[in-house]
C-alpha cells in the first residue's frame, strides 16, 4: 500500500481499486482527485499520471464522515482540547469536517466572538470545521453571526449562554422568529434547565451526590418536556430546528410528527447502557445523560429505520480531574467521541445491524443536506474529495491512551471492534493513515450561507 505521501500544494491523487456503494451494491472503482474535488468515479483503469496513489483493495470508500456536534474548545479552554488536538482526533476517526459549538470561553454569541474564533482556527486544523454561533434574540446580532459565516445557531435550555432567558416563551419564540426569517437552522439542547437545578438543590441539600442521584437530576421525562415545549413553541413559527443528541423514543417520536424538525443521537446512547456507570462512574457522565436499556434499544431501532436522522459525537473533552469527582453534580459532564463513533457503529454494519447505507446517510448525506454543505456528503463528480477509506475487516479494541484528543478516556474503552478507519482524505490530502497524523493541516473553515431570500 503506497502513499507517497501527503503534500500542501497537492495536484492530483487516485485512489485505486476501492469498494464503493452505489444503490445498495458494493462495486470496484477508481477515484480521481484533482486540486482538491472528485474529478472522476469510474471502473475505467485509471491513468497514470498521479502525484499521490493508494492501493486500496480490500478497502470501501466513503464520503467522509461529517460530525454535526463537536466541542473543539480552544480559545480559553485549550487545556481541554485545541483546533490542533481536537482536528487531528477528527481525521484518524474518519471524519472530514466537523460542527464546532459555542459554548466555548469566550463563547461565540455575537458576529465579533465568531470572526475572532475562526480567525483563530485558521491553518490549525486536519479537517474541515464550520461554526455554530449561540442564538439570541437579537436580531442585529443573529444577522451579523450568519454573516460571519455560522452554519447554525444553537441554544441551550440547560444552561443560558448570556444571550437571552431561554425559559421566557416570548423571548424564545422572537430569536425562533428571527431565525427563520434570516433562513437559519436552530440546534437545540432540549433538557429544561429549571427542572434540573430544582432536583439537583433539593438533592445537594439532602447529601445526595451519587451519579444515581445525578442521574434523577436529568431524568428522560426532562428531556421529553424540553423537546415538547421547544416544537410547540415552534409550531407557528415555523422555523428550522435540530434538536441535538437525543436519547429517548418518545423525544424522537415528537421530532417525526413536527414537519420542520430533525434530530441526532450519539454512539454512546445508542449503544451503552446505565450499566456503564458501575465501571467508569463520573468517567461516564454525560447531558443528557447514557439511558437505561429501554430507551437505549428503542432509540437504536429509530436509529436504524432513520427516524433518527443522523449521527454525531457531541465529542465533549474535558480533563481527567474535572471528570473524577466525588459529588457526581460536580463531574464535568461530557465523553470524547471522535475517535470512536466509526468503529463502533461500523461494528454495526459488520454484524449486520445496520446497512451500509443507513451508516453512509447517517454520517455524510444527511448532515450536509441538514447543514446546507452542498460540495459534501457524497463520492461524486465535483464534490469535494473529502474521502474515508474504511477497512472492513480491521480489527480493534477502543484504547483511550492512543487517542489524539486530549481527553483520554471513553465509555466505550475496552470494546472490540470490527471495520477502522484505513485513510482520511480531506480537501483531497491525504490526512491521517491507520491513526496516525500524515498532515498537512489542510482543513477549513467552512462557512455557512444561511442567510438568504426568508423562503
Ligand atoms: C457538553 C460540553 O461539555 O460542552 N457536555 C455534554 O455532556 N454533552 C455540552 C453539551 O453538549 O450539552
Ligand atoms: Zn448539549
Ligand atoms: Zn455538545
Ligand atoms: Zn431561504
Amino acid at each position: 500500500m503506497v502513499v507517497i505521501g501527503a503534500s500542501e500544494n497537492l495536484v492530483s491523487l487516485l485512489v485505486e481499486s476501492a469498494k464503493i456503494l452505489v444503490g445498495n451494491e458494493l462495486t470496484t472503482a477508481n477515484l480521481r482527485v484533482d486540486d482538491g474535488r472528485i474529478t472522476e468515479v469510474s471502473k475505467l483503469k485509471p491513468s497514470e499520471k498521479t502525484d499521490v496513489r493508494i492501493n486500496a483493495q480490500g478497502l470501501i470508500a466513503l464520503p467522509g464522515m461529517i460530525d454535526a456536534h463537536v466541542h473543539l474548545r480552544d480559545l480559553e479552554f485549550s487545556y481541554k482540547e485545541t483546533f490542533e488536538t481536537g482536528t487531528q482526533a477528527a481525521a484518524v476517526g474518519g471524519f472530514t469536517t466537523v460542527i464546532d459549538m459555542p459554548n466555548t470561553r469566550p463563547p461565540t454569541i455575537t458576529g465579533t466572538s465568531l470572526a475572532t474564533k475562526m480567525a483563530n482556527a485558521q491553518g490549525r486544523l486536519y479537517c474541515n470545521v464550520a461554526f455554530q454561533g449561540n442564538l439570541t434574540d437579537d436580531p442585529n446580532e443573529l444577522r451579523e453571526m450568519l454573516t460571519q459565516g455560522a452554519i447554525a445557531l444553537k441554544f441551550y435550555m440547560n444552561k443560558t449562554l448570556e444571550t437571552f432567558d431561554s425559559s421566557d416563551d416570548l423571548k424564545l419564540r422572537n430569536a425562533l422568529r428571527n431565525a427563520k426569517e434570516s433562513g437559519a437552522l436552530v440546534t437545540v439542547h432540549a433538557e429544561s434547565g429549571a427542572e434540573i437545578r430544582r432536583i439537583q438543590q433539593k438533592s445537594v441539600a439532602e447529601h445526595k451526590t451519587t451519579v444515581r442521584d445525578f442521574l434523577r437530576a436529568h431524568s428522560p421525562q426532562i428531556e421529553v418536556s424540553a423537546v415538547r415545549r421547544i416544537l410547540n413553541l415552534n409550531t407557528r413559527v415555523g422555523a428550522r430546528l435540530h434538536v441535538c443528541h437525543i436519547t429517548i423514543p418518545e423525544s424522537v417520536r415528537l421530532v417525526r410528527r413536527s414537519p420542520n424538525a430533525t434530530c441526532e443521537a450519539a454512539a454512546h446512547h445508542l449503544l451503552l447502557n446505565q450499566r456503564i456507570f458501575s465501571s467508569q462512574g463520573t468517567l461516564a457522565i454525560c447531558v443528557p445523560p447514557i439511558r437505561a436499556e429501554v430507551h437505549r434499544r428503542g432509540l437504536l431501532r429509530q436509529f436504524l429505520s432513520g427516524q433518527v436522522n443522523i449521527l454525531a459525537s457531541d465529542h465533549a473533552p474535558h480533563t481527567l480531574d474535572e471528570k473524577n469527582k466525588e459529588n457526581a453534580f460536580e463531574a464535568a459532564s461530557g465523553v470524547p467521541g471522535l475517535e470512536t463513533s466509526l468503529p463502533v457503529l461500523f461494528t454495526q454494519v459488520s454484524n449486520r445491524k445496520l446497512t451500509l447505507c443507513r451508516f453512509v446517510e447517517a454520517t455524510a448525506i444527511l448532515p450536509a443536506k441538514i447543514f446546507g454543505l452542498t460540495k459534501k456528503g457524497w463520492l461524486k463528480e465535483g464534490y469535494d474529495a473529502d474521502i474515508v477509506l474504511v477497512d472492513p475487516k480491521g480489527k480493534a479494541k477502543i484504547d483511550p491512551e492512543r487517542f489524539l484528543t486530549k481527553a483520554k478516556y471513553s465509555p466505550f474503552k475496552g470494546m472490540r471492534c470490527k471495520g477502522t478507519v484505513a485513510y482520511t482524505i480531506v480537501n483531497g490530502s491525504v490526512v491521517a493513515e491507520r491513526g496516525e497524523i500524515l498532515g498537512p493541516s489542510v482543513g477549513r473553515v467552512t462557512k455557512g450561507n444561511r442567510i438568504c431570500d426568508s423562503s
